[in-house]
């Protein structure tokens, strides 16, 4: 059995590998610690809670006395936990140092003490490229991070590769795009946008809505990390993306077209502060070792969509009941209206 202790398994990302890897590696033992902030849900883990080689703990990344000893007994770590909401950032960014630099260095520390350890998987971003205005970001470009949440990935990303160069720590970096699928947190733009659209209510658009991302299926992103995991070497950086250029005026009349509304609900909204403009990958490095996104952008949204219309008893008590996030959407939005 390999010991495996995914950090931030009950969050969006986290919680998708978790389920893709039970069903992928009958021989590994899984341990999740996850602290269970406002994005952290049991509910993400349901079906696999009480699977057998699956234990859930509760404790925060920061915390040497919870992580040291769940990192001291694992052949692997991949590393998901963090702040990660731009807008959240910008508002607040102690947080992020905390959990997201601070915590890292935590696991780093213990992992320094784990000789049996094979693999430190340090999940990063595209956004430590900063904004690339033309061509895609290659894993030895400049890192030019622009808000507090891409600046503390960033912190963390150089952290986890210091530990490699200075104590060979085995640690591997990954660096993926933007993100969707099921079970995402709605104040990120899809799910967001997907069930303001199911209540007939306005979708706020930053700026003149011409910013431009990188999708990417989260179980391609699940695929990927296996790959890195399996076939990577130490010390390397890793991006994985979608190939899917969007601009984020298309995505909304995607969606508003999958979920059957007008463009009428677009609401124009004032531009986040510091907004990159736009984020793109050059993958050929993890596709030379065999992975390929597998998700076209279209089947994934209408996917992520039925998702969302299925799955309402997930989303309406955070949307519609929790007073955490009605007050974060008002402050943000300057409406009640989530
Ligand atoms: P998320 O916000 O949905 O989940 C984060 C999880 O981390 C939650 O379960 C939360 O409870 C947990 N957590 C937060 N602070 C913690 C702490 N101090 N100790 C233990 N657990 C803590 O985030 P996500 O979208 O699933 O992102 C996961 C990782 O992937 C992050 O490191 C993020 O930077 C990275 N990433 C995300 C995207 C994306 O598009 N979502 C893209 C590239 C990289
Ligand atoms: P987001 O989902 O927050 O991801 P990130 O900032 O990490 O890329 O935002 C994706 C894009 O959507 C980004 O360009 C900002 C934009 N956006 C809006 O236009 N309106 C919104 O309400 C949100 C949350 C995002």
């Amino acid at each position: 059995m390999v010991n495996v202790l995914v950090t931030g398994g009950a969050g969006f990302i986290g919680s998708n590998f978790v389920r893709y890897a039970l069903a992928t590696h009958p021989d590994w033992r899984i341990t999740t610690l996850d602290k269970l902030t406002y994005a952290g849900r049991l509910e993400n883990l349901q079906g696999v809670m009480e699977h057998p080689r699956h234990e859930f703990v509760k404790g925060d990344v920061a915390d040497p006395s919870v992580a040291g000893p769940l990192v001291r007994e694992s052949e692997l770590v991949v590393h998901f936990a963090a702040e990660t909401h731009v807008d959240r950032s910008i508002a607040n960014a102690g947080e992020f140092i905390t959990t997201d630099v601070y915590g890292t260095f935590v696991l780093l520390e213990a992992a320094r003490q784990t000789p049996k350890l094979r693999r430190f998987v340090q999940i990063s971003t595209d956004e430590v490229y900063g904004s690339v205005p033309s061509g895609a970001s290659r894993e030895t470009d400049e890192l030019k991070p622009r808000n507090p949440y891409s600046a503390s990935k960033a912190g963390a990303d150089r952290l986890a590769y210091s530990y490699w160069a200075t104590y060979t720590v085995p640690v591997i970096i990954t660096r993926a795009s933007n993100n969707y699928g099921p079970n995402q947190f709605p104040e990120k733009i899809i799910p967001l946008f997907i069930t303001n659209a199911v209540d007939d209510i306005p979708v706020p658009l930053y700026g003149d809505g011409l910013n431009e991302r990188d999708w990417l299926y989260v179980l391609d992103h699940c695929r990927g990390l296996d790959v890195a995991i399996e076939r990577g070497i130490d010390g390397e950086v890793y991006n994985i993306g979608g190939g899917n250029q969007v601009r984020n005026v298309d995505l909304t009349r995607r969606i508003l077209q999958l979920v059957g509304r007008p463009e009428s609900l677009i609401k124009p909204v004032a531009d986040r502060p510091g907004h990159d403009r736009r984020y793109s990958l050059d993958t050929s490095k993890l596709q030379s070792l065999g992975w390929r996104p597998q998700v076209a952008f279209d089947e994934g949204l209408a996917d992520t969509v039925t998702w969302y219309r299925n799955n309402e008893s997930w989303w309406r008590p955070i949307k519609d009941q929790d007073p955490a996030f009605r007050k974060y959407y008002q402050d943000q939005y300057g409406s009640t209206r989530s």
